[in-house]
C-alpha cells in the first residue's frame, strides 16, 4: 500500500527555507509514529531536515545526482525506482514529500495521510491541489494543541 503523508498549514503551505514553517510536537510526534514501521520515501530537501531520525527508519532519498550517497538512506533516481525498491522490502510506503514528489506521487497513491493546521504560515514550498484526486474522507480527528486546532484527516480516493 502506498500512501501519502503530509501537514499543512491554510493556503497548502508546507515549507520554508528547507524546513517545515512550524514546530508542533503534535504534528512531528503523529508523523513519526504514523510512519513508523513503513519505508519513506522523500526527497532530497527534505531528507536533509530529517537524516537524524534516519538510523531507525527505512529510508530512499530521490536524487538524480548518481553520486551522491546518504548516511543510513538508500538512494535512488525516480519515484518509480523508489517505490520499486520499497514494494520489495514488503512494508507500508509512505511518501513524505516535497512539493514535487508529491504531485508526482499523487496517481500511484491509495490513501491520504493530511493534517490541517488552521494557521497561515509564511512559505514558500506547497502541497498540490489534491480534492480532485482524494474524494472519501475515512478517518478524522481533531486535537488542540496550545492556540492551534490541528485535523488528522485519512482519505481514499
Ligand atoms: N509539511 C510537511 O508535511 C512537509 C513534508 C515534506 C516536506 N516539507 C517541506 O518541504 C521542503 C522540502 O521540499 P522540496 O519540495 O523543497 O524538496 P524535496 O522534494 O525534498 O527535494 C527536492 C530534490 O529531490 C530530488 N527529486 C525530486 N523529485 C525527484 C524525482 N522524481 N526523481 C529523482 N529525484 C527527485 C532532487 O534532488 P537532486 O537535486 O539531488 O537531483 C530535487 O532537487 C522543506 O521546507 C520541508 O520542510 C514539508
Amino acid at each position: 500500500m502506498i500512501n501519502i503523508i503530509v501537514a499543512c498549514g491554510l493556503d497548502r503551505v508546507i515549507g520554508r527555507k528547507g524546513k517545515l514553517p512550524w514546530e508542533i510536537k503534535e504534528d512531528w510526534e503523529y508523523f513519526l509514529d504514523t510512519t513508523r514501521d513503513g519505508v519513506l520515501i522523500m526527497g532530497r530537501n527534505c531528507f536533509t531536515e530529517f537524516k537524524s531520525y534516519a538510523k531507525e527508519r527505512e529510508v530512499i532519498v530521490l536524487t538524480r545526482n548518481p553520486n551522491l550517497r546518504f548516511k543510513h538512506a538508500q538512494s535512488a533516481p525516480s519515484l518509480q525506482a523508489a517505490i520499486s525498491r520499497a514494494e520489495a522490502l514488503g512494508r507500508k510506503i509512505w511518501i513524505c514529500g516535497g512539493e514535487n514528489i508529491y504531485r508526482e506521487a499523487m496517481p500511484y497513491a491509495d490513501l491520504l495521510y493530511i493534517t490541517k493546521i488552521n494557521r497561515k504560515y509564511d512559505g514558500d514550498v506547497y502541497f498540490p491541489p489534491w480534492e480532485e484526486v482524494f474524494h472519501n474522507e475515512i478517518s478524522r480527528k481533531e486535537i488542540r494543541a496550545n492556540d492551534l486546532s490541528l485535523e488528522f484527516l485519512v482519505f481514499a480516493k
